[in-house]
């Protein structure tokens, strides 16, 4: 994937941004995964008792976390964070590598993966900032109480096993920035409540199970980097698409329909963008000239038609430009041939 250096380097970006004294090793690989060692029945079970747990509105959660009386916390903040850590780990039925293994103590702050930072509101205090267990090849589900982790900023739980929906208790991370899902097992429709999160930046949930439309609201979020391929969804592109402030999207291997439209050239901030392998049918708009800080362009494996329009010439950023497997004709340019990055 010749993306990765790309992909990392808008991470260290916004990582310096965050002010977060973390160092998060996020490669981002993105190998296919197969159960990792659970069998079906365990997968079915996990599905079950997370249906079974979103049922209850009320209370009875399916986990139980009781805090020992004995145990002292540094601050409430901590307490909550382990309540929700402990929930969590119930939630977790394979853990390979034992990463969890020492979330035991009160200590939430030197949990393997658990960051801590000092409060944005309070810098005295030190509260759970990010979370990252990519690469743990952990599987089982996302428990309710995460949504008491309210200072969270970064959580990366990239190439798991995690099954089941969002909960929508993720609605309490107000500082959310950065959501990292993928490569994982989620299934189910689009987790809306992402569109809820006032801070989020970067929303990743590619190379999972995801199906149905994807709400049309995403394309007016105030989001740097949307990717959603490999995954099951499903619709037209819609009108406000081209609305979307980010930087990169990412839509390939996922069933979208419709046109490219004019408006794209809109997009001015945009600098990568794969459509590749959906059902895009139209021509490529002219408009598309106006992107000058475009370098990845890829829409192959769709129905596109007409010719490449002569504005690709303009695009002096253009690094990869990919529009093989479509339906178009005519000539290709000299201009398209000579641009310098190109
Ligand atoms: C997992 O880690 C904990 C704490 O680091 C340790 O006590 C425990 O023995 C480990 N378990 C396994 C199976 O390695
Ligand atoms: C795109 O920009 C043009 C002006 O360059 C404007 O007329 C048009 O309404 C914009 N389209 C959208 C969808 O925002
Ligand atoms: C394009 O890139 C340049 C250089 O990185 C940057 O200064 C500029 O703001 C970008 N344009 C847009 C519209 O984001």
């Amino acid at each position: 994937m010749k993306k990765k250096s790309n992909i990392i380097n808008f991470h260290s970006f916004h990582l310096s941004l965050l002010f977060l004294f973390v160092l998060f090793c996020s490669s981002e690989q993105h190998s296919i995964t197969s159960h990792g060692g659970l069998t079906d029945k365990e997968v079915s079970y996990i599905k079950q008792r997370q249906l079974f747990y979103y049922r209850d509105k009320f209370g009875d959660r399916g986990e139980k976390v009781t805090v020992d009386p004995s145990l002292v916390f540094e601050n409430p903040r901590q307490r909550n964070a382990y309540i929700a850590l402990q929930a969590w780990k119930q939630a977790i039925l394979s853990d390979p590598f034992n990463l969890t293994g020492d979330w035991v103590r009160s200590s939430v702050c030197y949990y393997t993966g658990v960051y801590c930072a000092p409060a944005p509101d309070n810098k005295r205090i030190k509260t759970v900032a990010g979370i990252d267990l990519n690469h743990g090849d952990i599987a089982g589900y996302l428990p309710e109480e995460l949504g008491l982790l309210t200072d969270l900023a970064l959580f990366h739980i990239n190439s798991n096993h995690f099954c089941g929906t969002v909960p929508h208790k993720f609605i309490k991370l107000k500082r959310l920035f950065e959501l990292d899902l993928s490569n994982n097992r989620f299934a189910g429709k689009f987790p809306e409540v992402v569109l809820k999160l006032p801070s989020l930046k970067f929303l990743d949930l590619r190379f999972n199970e995801f199906e149905g439309t994807v709400s049309k609201e995403l394309f007016d979020k105030d989001l740097d980097a949307i990717f959603i391929n490999h995954n099951r969804f499903r619709f037209n592109l819609p009108d406000n698409f081209c609305n979307s402030p980010v930087s990169v999207i990412v839509l390939a291997n996922n069933k979208f329909h419709g046109c490219v439209l004019s408006s794209l050239g809109n997009m001015t901030g945009l600098e990568e963008i794969i459509m590749m392998n959906n059902g895009l049918r139209s021509c490529l708009p002219e408009e598309v000239g106006n992107l000058k800080n475009l370098t990845v362009f890829d829409v192959s494996f769709n129905e596109l038609m007409g010719h490449l329009p002569d504005q690709i010439g303009e695009l002096v950023s253009l690094e990869q430009l990919n529009v093989a497997h479509n339906i178009l004709s005519g000539k290709i340019l000299a201009s398209v041939c000579q641009l310098p990055k190109l």
